[in-house]
């Protein structure tokens, strides 16, 4: 069995490989200066193929297939498809008539190869899973790892900022053994102001909170969440989400709200501070 990594996901690579004994190797990749690309692999039976996708999305994509189809080409017989950070995952049903379903178009080609495991973190929704009916999904939340960073801050309650991402905040709340909710928006009727509370009765006077999510891409949601926290009481506010874009000016706005943030390394950044390397080579070594 062998390792191909994408050269952008040479730190996970090494973890992943020494940790399972595995001969890895960097793709051959190349970028021509029309925008094409092209990959080159040296033919193997079984393939473990860590594909990190982020940044520069689409051209990943189009890495990914075009090694797929070589390996197929070259009569590979397995492969364990790693990929971090999946995206075009918020695209995940049709918000609009005529749209496509835009992570099930991407995984439905997945199909065409034989990719028998798919290992991947904290998918946007679970349910996006299904869409490789056929194939075995291993959609790693690294839970533990995220309470044992938290449980140092004494969190009292776990919130996501929608009722999407109740469940990180459900998984994190049940090994802190503390509250959780997820924030709905309201609009105050006098002002017209939009704010955020917890959709329960949790009150956030004076409490450690937690805050959970799947994406930081702008940072918006994040900060709105920090800031209505704060507004309604809570002395100390934490962060922690499993995949850290950054865009914009999104450092600057982290920097006034959160206390702490923390990341996943499926996007490294300065915030990543949280390995999951084993949790993949454990997925990885269950499919093997
Ligand atoms: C949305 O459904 C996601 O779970 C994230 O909350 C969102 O992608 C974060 O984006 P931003 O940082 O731009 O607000």
């Amino acid at each position: 069995m062998r390792l191909y990594y994408f050269k952008n996901a040479e730190d996970l690579a090494r973890a992943i490989s020494g940790r399972l004994g595995l001969d890895a190797r960097a793709l051959e990749e190349r970028d021509f200066p029309d925008g094409e690309v092209l990959v080159r692999v040296e033919p193997a039976k079984e393939v473990v193929l860590l594909a990190r996708l982020y940044p520069d999305i689409n051209k990943n994509i189009v890495k990914l297939f075009l090694t797929l189809d070589a390996l197929s080409d070259y009569g590979v017989g397995r492969v364990i498809l790693a990929v971090p950070y999946m995206p075009y995952a918020r695209q995940d049903r049709r918000f609009r008539e005529g749209e496509p379903i835009s992570v099930k178009t991407i995984l439905s080609h997945l199909k065409e190869y034989p990719v028998t495991h798919l290992i991947t973190v904290d998918l946007h929704k679970p349910y996006i899973g299904d869409y490789v009916a056929g194939m075995k999904v291993f959609n790693i939340y690294p839970a533990e790892k995220y309470a044992e960073i938290l449980r140092r801050w004494n969190v009292d309650v776990v919130l996501s900022p929608d009722a999407g991402s109740l469940h990180r905040a459900e998984a994190l709340a049940k090994i802190l053994g503390a509250q959780y909710d997820h924030f709905e928006k309201f609009r105050d009727r006098d002002t017209g102001e939009i704010f955020m509370k917890p959709r329960g009765s949790i009150n956030l006077q004076g409490k450690s909170i937690a805050i959970v999510d799947d994406i930081l891409a702008t940072g918006g949601t994040l900060i709105d969440a920090c800031k209505n926290a704060r507004l309604l009481g809570a002395s100390a506010v934490y962060a922690v989400v499993t995949h850290c874009q950054l865009l914009g000016n999104a450092r600057e706005k982290i920097k006034g709200c959160v206390n702490a943030l923390y990341c996943s390394n499926t996007i490294p950044c300065e915030y990543s501070s949280i390995d999951i390397s084993e949790d993949i080579a454990k997925a990885v070594s269950s499919a093997l």
